[in-house]
């Protein structure tokens, strides 16, 4: 059987002899090389694809560790606010190891498919007439006079477990990356895999660290505009956060790497989504496409001298949001039922 993400990381990880090694099959996404975009720009690009992941997200290896201490501690249930992926982690893992799930979401912000798994796995959804802020903030006061544990990423356990992406990537690689790229939203990705590349330099698996290169969309920008965005707004809604919660400690992995948090606009992140598709085989939501959105601004500012070893976290599956996609294409030619018509129609 396959190894556990927990058991395989558990020296690096928040267990103890009481800690339920649960599982739904999180963790060891492929670290695809690019066979054309790295190619572009001059420099060994490589994508680490969390759409693998059982709920189609990087969520799923903070969930697995945060439901795994919730059961330890003895909670009945959980809570959480979100963009759409850590509710549907959230409500997978509940469900699959006997927990209630409340989540709560931005009301008509949310995409499709990740609605849609909130619902099948069995949680109480509740919308709220609000953006993702207002929600955490109510779900945060209620985790604190209710017994619910919260399990959004000011949790803990969360970051704790999402750092294994790093681990994973220095496993494959043999060595840190020179730069990782990242969607910057709640800021507790960026701030997990900056913890995971620090621990494994402790432990002298790497030499080196990544400066770390987080890219907010430009409508919901609040690191780089060094505000708290009011009303945030971008396409890619997982990402449609204005008051990140690890917004000091993101700025910490920006600053202790030589890192940069930048941001890009929301046609940027189309087209990236597009490329990585078109170029790379790789279908993911428009959220994750900001990390290489990032890529190709830093390209053109001519950051990279040639070669360098660079990683993008692709952080979700395309499939969670295909209206994102289905609102841009060129209109699809129907033809007669006829064989002529479709050799005509493709050119042959
Ligand atoms: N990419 C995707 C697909 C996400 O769902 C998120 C966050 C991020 C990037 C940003 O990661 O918040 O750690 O900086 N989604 C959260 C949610 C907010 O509720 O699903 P972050």
């Amino acid at each position: 059987m396959k190894l556990k993400l927990l058991e395989k990381y558990k020296d690096f990880l928040p267990i103890s002899s009481n800690t339920p090694m649960i599982s739904l099959g999180e963790g060891f996404t492929p670290l695809v090389k690019t066979k054309h975009l790295g190619e572009m720009f001059g420099i060994d690009l490589y994508l680490k694809y969390e759409g693998t992941n059982p709920t189609g997200s990087f969520k799923d290896r903070g969930m697995v560790m945060a439901i795994a201490k919730a059961i330890e501690e003895g909670a009945k249930s959980v809570i959480c606010a979100s963009t759409g992926n850590t509710s549907a982690s959230a409500a997978a893992y509940a469900a699959a190891f006997d927990l209630k799930a409340v989540v709560v979401i931005p009301a008509g912000k949310i995409a499709m498919g990740k609605l849609a798994q909130a619902m099948i796995y069995g949680a109480k959804v509740v919308q709220v007439d609000g953006n993702f802020d207002d929600c955490l903030k109510m779900v945060k006061k209620v985790s604190e006079e209710y017994p619910v544990v919260l399990v959004n990423s000011l949790n803990p356990n969360r970051l704790e477990g999402q750092k294994t992406a790093a681990f994973e990537i220095v496993d494959t690689l043999k060595k840190a990356p020179d730069y990782h790229f990242l969607p910057v939203g709640n800021a507790g990705n960026i701030t997990a895999y900056w913890m995971g590349y620090t621990q494994y330099h402790k432990a002298s698996k790497i030499s080196s660290l990544p400066k770390m290169m987080g890219f907010q969309a430009e409508g919901a920008a609040p690191i780089v505009r060094g505000h708290v965005v009011e009303k945030p707004e971008t396409i890619a809604t997982a990402i449609r956060i204005g008051n990140p919660a690890s917004w000091k400690k993101a700025e910490r992995a920006r600053d202790e790497s030589n890192g940069v948090i930048d941001m890009v606009s929301d046609e940027e992140i189309l087209q990236a989504q597009k490329l990585i598709a078109s170029k790379e085989g790789i279908f993911c939501e428009p959220a994750s496409a900001s990390s290489v959105a990032g890529v190709i601004k830093m390209a053109k500012k001519g950051i990279f001298k040639g070669g360098e070893c660079v990683v993008a976290t692709l952080t979700g599956n395309g499939l969670k949001d295909p209206n994102a996609v289905l609102n841009e294409v060129p209109e699809i030619s129907t033809i007669p039922n006829d064989l002529s018509a479709l050799v005509k129609e493709v050119g042959f």
